[in-house]
């Protein structure tokens, strides 16, 4: 093949974002170029890559020496994505800002391949529709769970299930910083700035750690099991801002490890196809396979009518694994197969179904600071009894008479609106100290 033919023949991709995923696609693209031309029957080629700042881009690619062009690099964004030699568009620049190219890229027919979950999670129907209407199509396994391929198992592998629940780890950044505080007693911050330097973070970590990035892929790959719409507002959500040392330990100590969790369950007592959906922290045994899910490890298990339960397990976050997932995504859309299959997804509909909040049944640990003071605990206990909720274990540490001490009780099962009612209650004893803690409890009774 001559190299005329071989350029003519290509498939001209381009590139929005040079980052730790863009810098990422682009190695990989260079290193594995003739096995992916094989495996498409066309090579690949990195045509452009638009970002905001195109010295800092230039600069990054001098290091990466893989012989990227400095010349590829633009800040027109819509100059890139109109080119007659750029086929195919992968936004890994990260935001709602993203709407504008990706809309741009599908109304022109050239498919998006994107990691981009807060764009999905709010506006993944729309842009659904907007790719169909063109003939295009999105491709987003990098969105949830980094390297893992959850997205097509969740499509295409167990295709022929009713999903029953899904339970997971889906961020890599939070799951770093539980694991660095449980195993290495590293602080909360410290632990955070590691995983800000390792780029696992986003952009903006707050939405790693108030929960809202789990939260978005959680309305990803409910919105792909169910074949509904779903609100990411809608989804109660908290992160692992609150969480101590403490706490950690006094898990720990009970057998338990603290891990950020997203949780699905379709709702069968409830109207019509309701589904319950959480991202909260909760209590895991130390015996059940998700509290060995450590570091920026992701994993999901998915409870299938005929499967059973099945695990993805991998690295959640970080450079390599997600560009995998982005490169994978490319070499099938430039297949064919993926294209084909996107047209009749069972993705966004426009159906929409409730998300039940607060019904749903669990066990909890609770921490209060109590005052070691005589009839303490018994005042903490008439509340509890009287709301109807049946303790399962107490650990109080020895303490000098009259100091606050934490004070850990555990329950039977329990609906999260009785419990939040009792705590209400608790708080206002004038034996306790500040906000009580109040986590799920995961184990085998679950
Ligand atoms: P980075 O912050 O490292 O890189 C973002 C890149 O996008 C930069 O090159 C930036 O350019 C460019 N960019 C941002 N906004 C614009 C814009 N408006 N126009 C043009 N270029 C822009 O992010 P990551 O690589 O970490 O993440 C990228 C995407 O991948 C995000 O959606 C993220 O959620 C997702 N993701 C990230 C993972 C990870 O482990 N990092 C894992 C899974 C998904 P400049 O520097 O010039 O501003
Ligand atoms: N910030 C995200 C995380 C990146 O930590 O999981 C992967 O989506």
């Amino acid at each position: 093949m001559s190299e005329s033919s071989t350029q003519s023949e290509a498939i001209g991709l381009g590139m929005i974002g040079f980052g730790t995923v863009g810098q990422g696609v682009a190695q990989l693209l260079h290193e594995q170029a003739a096995v992916y031309a094989a495996r498409v029957g066309r090579p690949l080629v990195l045509r452009q890559v638009a970002v905001r700042d195109v010295g800092k881009a230039q600069a990054a690619a001098a290091a990466l020496d893989i012989g990227l062009d400095p010349k590829m690099f633009t800040a027109d964004v819509d100059a890139m994505i109109d080119r007659d030699d750029v086929a195919m568009v992968i936004e890994v620049a990260g935001g709602l800002a993203m709407r504008g190219p990706v809309e741009r890229s599908l109304t022109r027919g050239k498919s998006v391949v994107t990691a981009n979950k807060s764009l999905l999670a709010a506006a993944g129907s729309s842009l659904f529709a907007t790719a169909r209407e063109h003939d295009a199509a999105i491709a987003f396994e990098a969105s949830c769970g980094g390297g893992i391929p959850i997205v097509t198992s969740l499509l295409f592998g167990l295709g022929a299930n009713r999903i029953e629940a899904m339970v997971g780890i889906l961020n890599g950044t939070c799951n770093y910083i539980l694991t660095a505080m449980t195993q290495r007693g590293q602080s909360y911050d410290a632990a955070l700035a590691e995983a800000q330097e390792k780029g696992f973070a986003e952009a903006d970590p707050t939405l790693d750690i108030s929960g809202r990035d789990a939260a978005e892929k959680l309305a990803i790959l409910a919105s792909l099991a169910y074949g509904i719409e779903i609100d990411v507002d809608s989804i109660p959500c908290e992160g692992i801002d609150r969480l101590d040392l403490e706490n950690i330990a006094l898990a720990a100590e009970m057998g338990y490890d603290i891990k950020l969790l997203a949780i699905a369950q379709r709702y069968e007592d409830g109207p019509g196809d309701a589904v319950s959906l959480r991202v909260e922290p909760c209590f895991v045994d130390q015996d059940m396979p998700l509290s060995d899910v450590h570091g920026s490890f992701n994993a999901l298990s998915v409870d299938g009518h005929a499967t059973g339960v099945t695990t993805y397990v991998g690295h959640g976050a970080g450079q390599m694994p997600t560009a995998s997932a982005v490169v994978s995504d490319v070499l099938n859309v430039a297949n064919g197969w993926y294209g084909q299959a996107f047209a009749r997804l069972g993705a966004p509909t426009g159906r929409t179904a409730p998300v039940v909040t607060d019904e749903l049944k669990g066990r909890f640990f609770v921490r209060l600071n109590m005052v070691d003071a005589p009839g303490a605990m018994a005042k903490v206990a008439t509340v509890l009894g009287e709301s109807g909720i049946n303790l399962s274990s107490i650990l109080q540490h020895e303490a000098a008479a009259g100091q606050v001490v934490p004070v850990v009780v555990t329950t039977h099962e329990v609906d999260r609106s009785a419990m939040d009612a009792a705590l209400a209650k608790i708080e206002s004893l004038r034996v306790i100290a500040g906000r009580a803690t109040c986590l799920r409890v995961l184990d085998f009774e679950d």
